[in-house]
């Protein structure tokens, strides 16, 4: 087990270097991190290597050179991975980032392994992921996990009941983002602003308010204070009301994490059939 130190002390293995594997590669070798990355197409092995890692197909000689393992290969990509695996995880620190399947199906399938699963979003590939981390959260572990995760954005401790939820606030939060960004934009636009610069007000205006609600600021309080009797902004705020746009939102989390639920539920069902 390694004793807890800066994060450039670890050798972490990325199994499955993908699109959020590959996020992950990106930051744990902007914090210094030794990293070997695997997947099974040159493609995927040869951005592994312009990232920085070590790339190879050999997941079994990737474990070994490594103290932490992370698994982020799709659900139906797992079980043949562990698979191949099985033995080789003994001791080694492994955080699963694969959606639905529970903890405990990966302990049963791992043996003495030290097992977490955490959800990331993709703006770990600059540091900004909100990251949700689940397993026992006392011993050497729990400070390697999260030292290691702090390399790509914040770290949040979640009971792992709330990572179906986690998995749509925060990992499938840049697509809602993307999609409300580009209809502002759009907006824009359609009211003569060229593309760019409707982009650059959207996005300036979108950090400013950001940083605002860090700050404590109620949201419905910095609403009040934009909006002005028979003003602009409430001209704005009725059509978001009439058209359903906060009812919207808050059914399409519901749905999403619905379908999250759904989806971990046959993939775990699978692993422990399987
Ligand atoms: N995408 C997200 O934003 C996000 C966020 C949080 C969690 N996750 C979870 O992360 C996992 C990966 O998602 P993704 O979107 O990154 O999928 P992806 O782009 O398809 O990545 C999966 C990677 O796994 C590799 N792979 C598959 N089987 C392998 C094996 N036996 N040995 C080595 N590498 C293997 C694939 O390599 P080849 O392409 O070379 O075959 C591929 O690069 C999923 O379980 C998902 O639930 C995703």
């Amino acid at each position: 087990m390694p004793r807890i130190a800066g994060p450039k002390d670890f050798k972490v293995a990325v199994l499955g270097a993908g699109r959020i594997g590959s996020s992950l590669v990106r930051s744990f070798v902007k914090c210094g991190l030794q990293v070997t990355a695997t997947g099974r197409r040159e493609e995927t092995l040869k951005r592994a290597e312009t990232l920085g890692a070590l790339a190879t197909r050999d997941n079994k000689a990737a474990i070994a050179a490594s103290e932490i393992v992370i698994i982020s290969v799709k659900p139906s990509q797992l079980p043949q991975l562990l698979k191949e695996v099985r033995g080789h995880l003994n001791g080694k620190i492994v955080v699963s980032i694969v959606a639905g399947v529970r903890r405990s199906t990966l302990e049963k399938a791992l043996g003495a392994a030290h097992v977490y699963r955490a959800m990331p979003n993709v703006n770990a590939s600059i540091g900004l992921s909100s990251t949700a981390v689940s397993g026992p959260q006392d011993g050497e572990a729990a400070g390697v996990v999260e030292s290691i995760l702090l390399c790509a954005g914040k770290v949040y401790w979640v009971p792992e009941d709330l990572l179906d939820a986690w998995t749509v606030v925060s990992g499938s939060m840049p697509a809602f983002a993307a999609l409300i960004v580009d209809s502002l934009v759009l907006g824009g636009v359609s009211a003569g602003l060229p593309r760019e610069l409707a982009m650059s007000a959207v996005l300036d205006s979108l950090r400013g308010t950001v940083e605002m609600l860090e700050r404590g600021v109620h949201p419905m309080v910095l609403r009040d204070e934009v909006v002005t009797p028979a003003g602009v902004t409430i001209a704005g705020l009725k059509v978001m009301e009439y058209m359903g746009v906060p009812a919207a939102l808050i059914k399409a989390v519901d749905e999403a994490v619905r379908r999250a639920r759904e989806l971990g539920s046959i993939v775990d069902s699978a692993m422990r059939e399987g």
